[in-house]
């Protein structure tokens, strides 16, 4: 790299406009967003230093990138701008600070969460679409009036006869569908799209509107750009636009003081993936129109506005290799060795590459540097390689075809994606096999970690998961490190272990299809474990819930000879293979779906989960339409509490969980979802008619109505 700060100025603008039209015509980008600001921001600083080196061509002076030549091209009404950034609460607030002084009185910020998809202008005339067009460099744009044309969150008309709307806003592409058409892409061999915004870019810049038709698009508006010029603040314009049958995020605040913004930045960027679309920070704008226009424009944003990012989840890194792990079933697992990286919150080190076929399709070679992802609670991702930064003759990855940890062959059967090690006494399955027998979940045996197996397997103490119970407790106190205390809460952890429930010890087995889901389903349906043994698959399978791929590969388990003499030590050992009880309690709850967030006094989460199932209903980790009711404990769950309120789903207090649990009925508390839901009926029937189960309203007065989700 050049230290001639003029040839270095160079550099990066050479550097900046490849990578600007990867990102905007191509919609494939080889470096992480992270990595292109770090290119900018160095360029800015250069130009701060040197200012006889600013060229008004620099990519720090303009907006976007040139429009392709794959569309017409369209001049903006107005130009489209872009929004200054800001990291931290002290950038924050230096601009809040700015805003104050120079309008010298209290200014209302809306806050709306930042859309990561695409900029788009619609333009109507006497309510009809007449064009609709990319950002572009922000005075040119690109005509892709048809392939709007085909996205349903896009009114062809608007119920107004106005002359002349102009709505600005972002097309996105929702995660979920996201995941879908990346799963399609991969089973018929073609691209993969890095993130959800490349998918909708590539989705909607397409020659073939019925392309655009195929893809499942989104939309939100955030701007009226021309129309009526009747409002005073920018949330009228928003009702406006909500009004003319445009889609409106409903996630937005108009608050008075910048602690206040600043707690909502920090609120969605602890959230940001409790919704079903991306979001890369917060848009803060003065909410009043007349300040605005006081405020004005610098050459590139509006000084009324800006964008609060939060911190990438994507970073690039050098694939120091790719090596191969073997599970408990056998499966090899293709996995990346990386140079440790801080992504989203965490260092990574090691990323699944899950199979053959997706280390093929991304195709990343040992020495690429590689895009890694890491999204919140999600597990590390490697996205894909950085081809501009790829050595020359760099290899492309072979799976190898023995076993890394017994040397037997390793065989992908035909038609499927994974690929086994052949081996029954592949030590490493065997350590597997144990690992999760103990693991939470299943038997759930603290101090008995993946260690600890490796250890005893090696000293020969444990062979397999029967040697659990038939531990010689002596040896393991005659091991360097195991005092007197490690030794005793390993004899309490596998004592426990035996009081699990069936469905643990099911899960704990390791057979093949059946989850935790399964087990649990069958410990119930089936009551004990010697009824399992002693039912054919047809038996098996008539079990409601239990599918005849399940039923079958657990009668086949049962039937292997080592597996039953497995449960026969078990047996000798005291282990519970007896199923729950059958509930005696009404079953209050029956077709609902309850989701518990938070501590409660008079219940642990368990408890409260068990009380839900022993009277019918469901009890799952998350909040969806298909919710009944979210019961509020101390300290929930924020994402939860929100998709509560956005969905309208009741939201009960201990007292009122308790009542539910003993007649079904849902007493409400937090009364403002469904005022929101309901504005315009008088308050009793507004309760009365916008909750979705058996209800009643405060005073007692109970509703008919059933389910409607
Ligand atoms: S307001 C004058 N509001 O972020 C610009 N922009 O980095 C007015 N974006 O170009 C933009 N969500 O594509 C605004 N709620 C939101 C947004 C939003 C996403 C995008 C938009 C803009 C870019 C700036």
């Amino acid at each position: 790299m050049t230290t001639d700060p003029a040839l270095r100025v160079e550099e990066l603008r050479a550097q900046i406009a490849y990578h600007n039209k990867l990102y905007h015509q191509q919609d494939q980008p080889e470096i992480s967003d992270a990595e292109y600001d770090e290119l900018v921001r160095e360029l800015r600083q250069l130009e701060l230093d040197h200012p006889d080196l600013i060229s008004p061509d620099s990519p720090t002076q303009q907006v976007g990138f040139t429009p392709s030549d794959l569309f017409t091209p369209v001049e903006h009404l107005t130009p489209m701008m872009s929004l200054d950034n800001a990291t931290s609460f002290e950038e924050l607030a230096a601009w809040g600070k700015r805003m104050e002084r120079y309008i010298d009185s209290n200014v209302e910020y809306a806050c709306e969460l930042k859309m990561d998809g695409l900029a788009l202008s619609l333009v109507y005339e006497n309510g009809q679409l007449v064009r609709a067009a990319t950002r572009g460099d922000g005075r040119v744009g690109e005509d892709i009036t048809l392939n709007v044309m085909q996205i349903k969150a896009v009114p062809h008309q608007l119920k107004t006869r106005e002359k002349l709307v102009e709505a600005r806003g972002e097309i996105y592409m929702p995660v979920s569908s996201f995941k879908a058409l990346n799963e399609e892409q991969m089973a018929r061999g073609e691209r993969i799209f890095a993130n959800p915004r490349n998918a909708a870019a590539g989705s909607l810049r397409q020659k073939d509107p019925q392309i655009t038709a195929g893809r499942n698009l989104a939309f939100f508006s955030y701007q009226l750009a021309a129309g009526p010029s009747d409002f005073s603040k920018h949330q009228q314009t928003l009702d406006y636009l909500r009004e003319q049958g445009l889609p409106i995020n409903p996630i937005s605040k108009v608050l008075k003081s910048l602690e206040e913004v600043y707690e909502f930045c920090q609120y969605w960027q602890s959230n940001r993936h409790s919704n079903d679309y991306e979001i890369d920070g917060v848009v803060v704008k003065v909410n009043d129109l007349a300040q605005r226009m006081e405020l004005g424009f610098t050459s590139k944003a509006p000084r009324w506005a800006v964008a609060f990012k939060f911190p990438p989840e994507e970073r690039n890194t050098l694939l120091k290799d790719i090596m191969v792990s073997i599970g408990r079933s056998g499966k090899a697992t293709p996995f990346a060795v990386l140079e440790p990286v801080f992504v989203g919150g965490s260092t990574v080190k090691l990323a699944t590459l899950h199979n053959q076929d997706q280390v093929a399709l991304k195709d990343v070679r040992p020495g690429d540097t590689v895009i890694v992802r890491k999204a919140g609670d999600v597990i590390p991702e490697v996205v894909g390689p950085v081809l501009s930064k790829r050595p020359d003759d760099l290899a492309a990855w072979e799976f190898p075809k023995h076993c890394p940890e017994c040397g037997a062959d390793l065989v992908r059967s035909q038609g499927e994606s994974d690929t086994f090690c052949t081996s029954a006494e592949c030590p490493k399955q065997l350590e597997q096999r144990i690992v999760h027998f103990a693991s939470r979940g299943c038997m759930d045996i603290e101090n008995l970690g993946e260690r600890t197996v490796q250890l005893f397997l090696q000293l020969q103490l444990l062979k397999d998961i029967g040697g659990i119970y038939t531990l010689d407790y002596d040896r393991v106190r005659a091991i360097e490190g195991f005092g007197e205390v490690s030794v005793t809460n390993l004899e309490n952890g596998i004592e426990a272990s035996k009081r699990r429930p069936l469905s643990n010890l099911l899960s704990g087995l390791g057979i093949r299809h059946l989850g935790a889901t399964g087990a649990r389903v069958l410990a119930k349906g089936m009551n004990h474990l010697d009824n399992i043994l002693q039912a054919n698959a047809e038996e098996i399978a008539a079990v409601e819930g239990i599918g005849t791929v399940i039923a079958n590969s657990v009668y086949e388990f049962f039937q292997q000879e080592e597996n039953r003499e497995l449960i026969e030590r078990l047996r000798q050992a005291g282990v519970n293979f007896e199923g729950p009880k059958a509930s005696t309690l009404p079953q209050t709850l029956a077709g609902m779906s309850v989701v518990v967030t938070g501590t409660l006094e008079n219940f642990s989460r368990e408890g409260a989960e068990e009380a839900i199932k022993e009277r019918g209903g469901k009890s799952p980790g998350s909040v969806s339409k298909k919710t009944s009711a979210v019961v509020l404990g101390d300290g929930p769950g924020a994402a939860k509490i929100a998709k509560a309120r956005e969905l309208g789903i009741p939201i009960l207090n201990e007292r009122q969980f308790r009542l539910m649990l003993e007649t079904g009925q849902l007493e409400i508390q937090d009364q403002a979802v469904h005022r929101k839901k309901c504005s315009r009926r008088p308050h009793r029937q507004r309760i009365r008619a916008s909750l979705t189960g058996r209800l009643i309203s405060k005073n007692g007065q109970r509703s008919a109505r059933r389910h409607r989700r």
